[in-house]
Parts: C-alpha cells; structure tokens; sequence
C-alpha cells in the first residue's frame, strides 16, 4: 500500500511510536490522518501539526473503538487503514495481580479485537483494507521481566495471523508490527532492567515509522524494524531448548536469576 491520498487512522497516536507514525503518514500525502489517544491533549497536539483530525479514545472500551472508526468515516469516507498501536506495559510475573492482567489485556488485545470487529463487515463489503497490528518482538520471542506484556503481544501476532489466513484472500490485509527496543517513553520511562537491557540497540520511533512505510509497501506482514529479530525468530524455530536456554542465560545476566 502506498498512503498518498490514503485514509489513515493510528491509536496511541498523541506519542511515541504513533505520533511518528502520524507524522511520516501525513507526509507521505495521505488524504486524511486520525489520531486517536486516550490522551486527548496529546492526540491534538499531534493533529494540529499535521493538520489531521484528533479523536480522544481509550481503545480498552469496545464503544469508544466503535465511535472512533463511525467519526473517521463520517469525517474521511471509508477508512483504509487502521493502525491498532496504542499499548501499555504492566511488568513481572504471575504475581501481578487479576486487575493488571485485565488492564493490559484490554488495552494490548482487546483493544485489537474491537478495530477488527467494527472494521471488517466494510472492508469484506468493499474487498479490501488494510489492518496494521503493533505487537513487540515480545509477542515473537518473550519479553523478560515482563510476563502479562509478553502474553498480549503474542496474542496480538496470534490475532494478526488469524486475520490474514482467514480474511486476506477477500483483500484484506494485515501487518504486523514487532519492533524491539524503542526510544519512547515506554522504554524509557519504565526503569525496568527488561528495559535497560533494550536500550543500547534501542531506534528511534521515525525509525520505526521508516520501516513501516516499506513495509506496507510491499505488504509484508511481518514488519522488523530490528532485522536481528528474524533471525532471532530462526534460531527459536530451528531449535526451541537451545534458544530458552540462551534465554536463561541472558536472564541471569540481567536479572540474576
Ligand atoms: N517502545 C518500545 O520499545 C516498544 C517496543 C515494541 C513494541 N512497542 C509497542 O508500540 C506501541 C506504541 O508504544 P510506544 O513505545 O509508542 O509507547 P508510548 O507510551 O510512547 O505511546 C503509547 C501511546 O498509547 C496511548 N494509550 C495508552 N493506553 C491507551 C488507551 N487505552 N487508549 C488509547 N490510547 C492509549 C498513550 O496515551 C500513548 O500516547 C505499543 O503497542 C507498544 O507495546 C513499543
């Protein structure tokens, strides 16, 4: 997909990955871009620079999810693609509690779920659209120190492949979107050794807004903005028990366990 004169709709987008997502869209000639941001402030401030259409949304509510695509249509005509982006982080183990599993599992999948649901009767009708899923290399590989964010991304990459097979022979496609570290303030708020541990490959968010646009343009669905993840990804395939004890191996370094 090329975005001059496309229809654009990026959750999350008042920050981060989003807002440069925005920003690189509107750039690239799109017809219309809608930020969406539970961060209503933000998401203006995004669309004011770019001269698009702020939506203040929380996409954990299936309503809001709703409202945000029937406001973009009404305002743009049909959407052609939807970039499901916005996520949080909720860190450690087992331990945390059935609230933090539920916050994140809302905002991370369900979320997703939602765009997907509200979205697909259109674009079957129409035979095409185009869905772009941000996971994390944590939803390819895992993420240490960080197990309810792990379990959602790899929901999402399960969700986006789900997706493809089923709907993409009817014209519509899905990407998804695994990048590693990010200089955002997910990473770089969080303190977290998880976090500290990505920083030193970490790329900028205009980096990942690069890879995205090559990577829609060839319509790939898996798009890496960390090439090293793929074969990361390789190895985990090509030898599971080697690869989770290298995994160990990098867990004792940073977290001494
Ligand atoms: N930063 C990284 O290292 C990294 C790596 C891999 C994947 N990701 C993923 O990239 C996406 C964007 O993250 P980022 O790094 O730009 O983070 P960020 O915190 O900079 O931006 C996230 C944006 O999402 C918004 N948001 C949070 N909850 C929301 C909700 N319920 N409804 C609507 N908007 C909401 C926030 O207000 C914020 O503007 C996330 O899905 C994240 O998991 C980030």
């Amino acid at each position: 997909m090329e975005l001059a004169d496309k229809h654009v709709v990026v959750t999350g987008g008042g920050n981060g990955i989003g807002r440069a997502l925005c920003r690189r869209f509107a750039a690239e000639g799109a017809k219309a871009v809608v930020v969406a941001d539970v961060d209503g402030e933000g998401a203006k401030a995004v669309a004011d620079e770019i001269g698009g259409l702020a939506l203040a949304t929380n996409v954990a509510v299936e309503a809001d999810v709703v409202s945000l695509v029937e406001r973009a249509v009404d305002a743009n005509g049909p959407v052609d693609l939807f970039c499901a982006n916005a996520g949080i982080v909720v860190t450690g183990g087992v331990e945390a509690s059935d609230e933090e599993w539920q916050r994140i599992w809302d905002v991370n999948l369900m979320a997703h779920v939602y765009a997907a649901r509200v979205l697909l009767p259109g674009w079957l009708a129409r035979g095409e659209g185009y869905l772009l899923q941000t996971a994390s290399a944590a939803g390819l590989l895992t993420g240490l120190g960080t197990l309810p964010y792990s379990v959602t991304k790899h929901a999402v990459v399960a969700l986006a492949e789900w997706l493809s097979i089923t709907h993409g022979d009817a014209g519509v496609k899905v990407s998804c979107l695994c990048p590693q570290g990010v200089r955002t303030n997910m990473l770089l708020g969080s303190g977290e050794e998880g976090a500290s541990m990505l920083l030193p490959g970490a790329v900028e968010p205009e980096d990942v807004a690069e890879a995205v646009v090559a990577g829609l343009a060839e319509e790939r669905f898996l798009i890496l903005p960390h090439p090293e993840v793929a074969e990361y990804f390789r190895r985990k395939a090509d030898d599971y028990d080697r690869w989770l004890r290298g995994m160990r191996r990098v867990q004792a370094r940073f977290f001494g366990t």
